[in-house]
């Protein structure tokens, strides 16, 4: 696999599974962009890049909000002039029973998650259809497929992102870009850290391979969407579960 000379934009970058996507596609010769709200981990994470002799950017974004999208690629396009491949990965939970789920809640997820991948897509696509070529990988979730109680806010925004992945698939095959999903299951990072232990416990029983899974174990699958070894893979959703759930 050879991303030699791509210029990679991953959202959410900072830590957790953006990092090891961020880092997995750096391995394989990318330039990568990373946006996140959180600065500081985020340039530490563009350090770690740069230590791999990768070119790297670390830029504020705040995905939910069109105008620092398109701040944030506006200043990667002025310096590299090029975005080959978009891995939408920021995403947040604020986890409630249906019952009692604060409206606010509801719309912060659906913003950041869902609306987050939309401008992130429509900032970057014109540039990837006039260089008639891209990548666009966005991550949904185990929990999209399958539910989970709790989750309506999450699961309503990552099926959103699964439906988004098909339709913008189908509208820019005949461009040259491939436009796939990841939907990991239960993976170690801070955003299962902070799960109840039944929850916990509960997952774990429900995966055949017996552990939760890595964030290399996502960056490995993204890594193959956006590289040539892919290039008739479109409109999939590539499922990293352990077997949790299985289609
Ligand atoms: N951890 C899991 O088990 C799991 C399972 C399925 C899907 N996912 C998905 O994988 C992705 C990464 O999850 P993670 O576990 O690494 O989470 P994480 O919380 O460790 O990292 C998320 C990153 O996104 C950034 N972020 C949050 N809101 C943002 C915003 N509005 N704009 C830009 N950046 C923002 C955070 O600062 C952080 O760096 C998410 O989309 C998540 O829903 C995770």
């Amino acid at each position: 696999m050879n991303l030699e000379g791509r210029v990679a934009f991953v959202t959410g970058a900072a830590q957790g599974i953006g990092r090891a996507i961020a880092l997995a596609l750096a391995e394989v010769g990318a330039n990568i962009a990373g946006g996140d709200v959180n600065l500081e981990l985020m340039d530490a994470t563009a350090k770690e890049i740069e230590g791999l002799g990768r070119n790297a950017m670390a830029v504020k974004l705040d995905v939910s909000d069109p105008a620092s999208v398109k701040e944030a690629v506006g200043k990667v396009l002025e310096a590299w002039q090029k975005i080959d491949i978009l891995v939408n990965n920021a995403g947040i939970t604020k986890d409630a029973l249906a019952l009692r789920m604060k409206r606010e809640d509801w719309d912060r997820v659906l913003r950041v998650n869902l609306d987050g991948t939309f401008h992130c897509i429509q900032a970057i696509l014109p540039g990837m259809v006039k260089q008639r070529s891209g990548r666009i990988i966005s991550i949904a979730s185990v929990v999209a497929q399958a539910g989970n109680p709790g989750q309506a806010n999450y699961i309503a925004s990552k099926a959103g992102i699964i439906g988004l992945t098909k339709a913008v698939a189908s509208e820019v095959g005949s461009r040259g870009i491939t436009v796939n999903a990841v939907a990991p299951g239960f993976i170690a990072t801070a955003m299962t850290e902070k799960l109840p232990e039944p929850v916990k416990e509960r997952m774990m029983n429900l995966i055949p391979l017996g552990r939760m899974g890595t964030d290399k174990d996502i960056a490995h699958g993204v890594r193959f969407l956006a590289s040539d070894e892919s290039a008739y893979i479109t409109g999939h959703v590539l499922n990293i579960n352990g077997g949790m759930y299985m289609q």
